[in-house]
């Protein structure tokens, strides 16, 4: 993969595409919840402005679909990306407006996603607004790692027509996921939570071949529990994933992999962080109440697995931890994680926000990526449209 170590970009200009996609505080003037993100680019826009480059920078926020929306407009980024360049950030409505502008040095395009083009289905729209996007540009660099698995406009089809490369953060992140899916260090142990257990049927499908033992918790973890035939109250149901789901039972037992679902939850009688709450088997849901977080008994049962691994990803939290009275389990993980010698991988924007939010050390953690769904995408072995794109040499 070329970097941009093999980029003459000196007195250059730069399209830069990053994902600036970061969590957003709507209740009052819109405000940036957490700036990971903006910050996991740091390097690069550091390193191009080093070597006197132009950049503009290129993002999304949100899902516009194709119209203006006030609510997702780049200027609080542009302002933090200030803040953290200490220096100014200019905002551009257009590429032409950009080009003219970039003698700031750092210019940011207004969210792409206003423009229908960007994410249309049908690859010639695309090419009208990556044609713009190439216009007065000497090289693209990608460091976008969140949005490497979408085939729009400024992801994969201005690569293709400018001499481009990988940024720093792709490197980083393209290597520690290349490792997970060719080359980790056994046993090799990962942590599947979240909501969706549909979102996650391809990637635990690849994983199967690859892993030594699979720990299940989360809203996903009630729909594995289903499929055994357990009664799981009003707990979160995909009804259309559970023939999957006994599927993939039966491929890890026939290949001697460990799927650890949980052995007691922390059931609630309603979805409120005040509900009523009682720690039962994971077996004896009743009726009328719903699991909101692994249980003790299970914790332990995760971090004893956690601590005998020598590669762990985790993805998804263990229950609803926003909640404090649902956050033991999650904290729980993120513990063992911390506690781990082994190579640990965090992905999805909500384990990794836990470690802030639970108030929890992470330095210790090998690698928190960026990527959600393409990093899910990633270990499922798909091909990354970002990346395929990257390998075109103009
Ligand atoms: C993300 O938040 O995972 C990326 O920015 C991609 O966003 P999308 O799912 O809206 O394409």
């Amino acid at each position: 993969m070329r970097t941009i170590d093999d980029l003459s970009v000196d007195g250059k200009t730069v399209l830069l595409r990053v994902d600036f996609n970061v969590p957003l505080d709507k209740s009052g003037p819109v405000s940036i919840r957490d700036d990971a993100r903006i910050r996991a680019a740091l390097p690069t826009i550091h390193d191009l402005l080093a070597r006197r480059a132009r950049i503009i920078v290129v993002a999304h926020l949100g899902r516009p679909k194709g119209t203006v929306d006030d609510a997702l407009r780049m200027a609080p980024v542009a302002e933090r990306l200030s803040a953290l360049l200490n220096q100014p950030v200019a905002i551009a409505d257009t590429m032409a407006e950009a080009v003219a502008d970039v003698d700031h040095q750092v210019v940011l395009l207004e969210n792409i996603r206003f423009d229908s083009r960007e994410t249309d289905k049908d690859r010639a729209k695309r090419a009208l607004l990556a044609a713009e996007l190439r216009q007065g540009v000497d090289f693209f660099v990608s460091d976008g790692f969140g949005v490497l698995h979408r085939e729009q406009a400024s992801v994969s089809d201005v690569a293709e027509l400018l001499p481009n490369a990988a940024g720093r953060l792709v490197q980083r992140e393209v290597e520690v996921f290349q490792q997970l899916l060719d080359n980790p260090k056994h046993p090799y142990v990962v942590i599947l939570g979240g909501a969706k257990v549909g979102d996650k049927l391809g990637v635990i499908g690849n994983l199967i071949p690859r892993v030594d033992a699979l720990l299940i918790g989360g809203g996903m973890a009630y729909t594995f529990l289903a499929a055994q035939g357990f009664s799981i109250g009003d707990s979160l149901l995909d009804a259309d994933s559970l023939e999957a789901v006994r599927d993939f039972m039966r491929q890890a037992e026939s290949r001697g992999v460990q799927i650890h679902l949980p052995v007691d939850v922390v059931i609630a009688d309603t979805f409120a962080a005040d509900a009523t709450t009682r720690i039962v088997p994971a077996t004896q849901i009743p009726d009328g109440w719903q699991g909101l977080d692994i249980g003790p008994r299970t914790s332990q049962i995760f971090a004893e697995v956690i601590a005998g691994a020598s590669t762990v990803v985790w993805n998804g939290p263990m229950g609803v931890f926003e909640m404090p009275a649902f956050a033991a389990g999650t904290r729980a993980v993120a513990e063992a994680l911390i506690a781990s010698d082994a190579m640990t991988v965090v992905g999805g924007g909500d384990s990794a926000a836990a470690f802030a939010e639970l108030d929890l050390d992470a330095s210790g953690i090998t690698h928190i990526s960026t990527g959600g769904g393409a990093s899910l995408e990633f270990l499922e072995g798909k091909e990354l449209p970002g990346l395929r794109a990257l390998e075109t040499t103009v």
